[in-house]
């Protein structure tokens, strides 16, 4: 089969495109078929092999040689034990743990997959499974009159934050690059800032609820961007400013009423599935900004990685 490989952490440049043989299936997996697999910013990290947490079971080189979490795509075969799938079955999930969607052929746990919706596409399908979950737990919370403020919401995390957040009836801030603050209006969001341009953490009126896609700050500007009984949960960004906030964000939350913290995002089919069922009702939209080619990979993660992606990206092996 055909796989995108790399061998050393480093830029897009390090990937190509070999025949490797089709992994099998061991006990309890799946083997898919991949019709498409979205982006995240995950991807990226991994590949370039930072902030440090990417490095978690590989520190000097890629535990994984194919990258690609978020994967759609038709059951090829199954291993032993494997109740829910068989042959020819659309399933889409997320497959963190092993990763290689952006190949042909991806081997999954069957913990890890849910069948597809016959109304979403295959590329529609395999942008929700990661996104959707940090997404669904990242505004827990918000309600109507809530203020919530989503930094770095012009991804694809936030492509579908935003909507959600907006559907409970809060009042939905959304913070990310210029280029994208038209893009994070159109999913609803009530008040754009620039984060090249303007501080959050400086606001007049403090926040509610705020979900960091992109936690640099420190603890005390995130402190005093929330308001009395608030709470403020990162999900991604530097390993330093994340223990920070795991540390020292606890202990001066507690201390003034707040709560800061770490998003444990939990993940599998029931964490994703409620925001495929809103999308296949039509309460809210997907966003896919490019699809490309297999063999196309490398534009691809530096269409995401280097910030010019609107919402979701997508690649398509098959
Ligand atoms: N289990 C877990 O906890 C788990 C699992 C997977 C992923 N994650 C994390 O979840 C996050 C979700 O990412 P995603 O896939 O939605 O990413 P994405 O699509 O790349 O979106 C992130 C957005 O943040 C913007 N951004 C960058 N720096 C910023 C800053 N300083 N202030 C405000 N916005 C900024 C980016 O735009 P520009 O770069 O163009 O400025 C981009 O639009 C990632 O941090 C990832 O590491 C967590």
């Amino acid at each position: 089969m055909r796989a995108a490989i790399y061998d050393r952490y480093g830029s897009p440049g390090v990937l190509r495109i070999e025949e490797i043989p089709t992994p099998a299936p061991g006990a309890g997996q799946v083997l898919v078929k991949v019709a498409a697999t979205s982006i995240n910013l995950s991807d990226w990290e991994c590949l370039r092999g930072s902030p440090l947490y990417a490095r978690i079971g590989g520190l000097r080189g890629p535990a994984r040689r194919t990258l690609g979490s978020d994967i759609a795509g038709w059951v090829e075969r199954v291993g032993e034990g494997v109740t829910r799938f068989r042959h020819g079955d659309e399933v889409y999930g997320d497959n963190l743990a092993l990763k290689g969607g952006f190949a042909e052929f991806a081997v999954a746990p069957e913990k890890a997959l849910a069948h597809k919706p016959p109304e979403l596409t295959f590329a529609q399908a395999s942008t929700i499974p990661q996104a959707g979950a940090i997404a669904l737990q990242g505004t827990d919370g918000a309600a109507d009159g809530v203020r919530v403020l989503i930094n770095g919401g012009g991804g694809g995390t936030g492509s579908f934050a935003i909507p959600l957040a907006k559907r409970c009836g809060a009042h939905v801030t959304a913070v990310d690059n210029a280029s994208k603050l038209d893009f994070m209006r159109l999913l609803g969001a009530d008040a754009v800032i620039d984060y090249q341009s303007e501080d959050f953490t400086r606001s007049d009126e403090p926040y509610d609820l705020i979900l960091d896609l992109v936690a640099h700050r420190s603890v005390f500007a995130y402190r005093r961007a929330l308001a009395l009984g608030g709470r403020y949960r990162c999900v991604g960004g530097s390993v330093s400013t994340m223990l920070r906030v795991l540390t020292i964000g606890w202990i001066a939350g507690r201390l003034t009423r707040r709560r800061i913290g770490v998003l444990a995002v939990r993940e599998g089919p029931t964490r994703f599935g409620p925001l495929a069922d809103l999308c296949v009702a039509g309460d809210i939209g997907i966003h896919i900004d490019r699809t490309f080619a297999l063999e196309e990979l490398p534009l691809a993660l530096a269409h995401v990685g280097e910030g010019r992606a609107l919402g979701k990206v997508v690649v398509t092996p098959a």
